[in-house]
């Protein structure tokens, strides 16, 4: 991993080790990979990336899933859902996600993400060509009467979609279609994706 670190302390230094992403990935017998599932609360990230998650797993790849409301148990537990908190988080788990991608690690990400410049920041963490943006696409209606979490009833303040907004992604590597496609068949289509880049 190179050193892009913004400290400023000047009595920071970066160290390198011994054993390279090359040799981690060898010993793995894959790639890391970074897939991000961006999209509004309800909209089927977590269900999707669970199924996805199970896919990798059984098929034999050393996967792992970060899911933003078990984060903000844990790691995120100080922050909220003002733009800055919510950048914050973003910014925290992109880092977390970068590092898992370097141990070599398919690294499955489900936050709702709302801005594009956090989203690109978690990109060039990552590294180009290490990152998969999958925008699940529910519109704000269905999500609302999906209401898994009955959080849409509660009239929250700041709620995404509502009086926060969501800043679609312009060039997501693929679109998913949670009202038409199941969540198996959703994942299937992430799958093939996070395959073929393995090649
Ligand atoms: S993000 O905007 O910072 O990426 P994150 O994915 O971590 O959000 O958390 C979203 C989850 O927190 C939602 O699925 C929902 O369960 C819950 N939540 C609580 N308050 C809000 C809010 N104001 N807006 C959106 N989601 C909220």
């Amino acid at each position: 991993m190179k050193d892009v670190s913004q400290n400023k302390n000047e009595n920071i230094v970066w160290h390198n080790n011994k054993v390279s992403y090359e040799d981690r990935c060898k010993v793995l017998g894959q790639k890391g990979v970074v897939v991000w599932f961006t999209g509004l609360s309800g909209s089927g990230k977590s269900t999707v990336a669970v199924e996805l998650e199970k896919m990798l797993n059984e098929a034999g790849k050393a996967v792992y899933l970060l899911d933003g409301d078990n984060i903000r148990c844990g790691i995120n537990s100080d922050l909220g859902f003002s733009d800055e908190d919510r950048n914050e988080n973003i910014r925290r788990i992109s880092e977390i996600a970068a590092l898992f991608q370097d141990a070599g690690i398919i690294t499955l990400v489900s936050f709702i993400s709302p801005f594009r410049k956090m989203r690109q920041f978690a990109r060039e963490r990552a590294g180009e060509g290490n990152f998969i943006e999958v925008y699940v696409n529910t519109d704000f209606e269905t999500c609302m009467e999906r209401d898994p979490k009955g959080l849409y009833k509660k009239q929250i303040k700041n709620f995404t979609g509502k009086d926060s907004s969501y800043e679609e992604p312009l060039n997501p590597e693929i679109v998913l279609d949670t009202v038409k496609y199941s969540p198996v068949e959703c994942a299937k289509q992430v799958y093939e994706l996070v395959v073929k880049g393995m090649l």
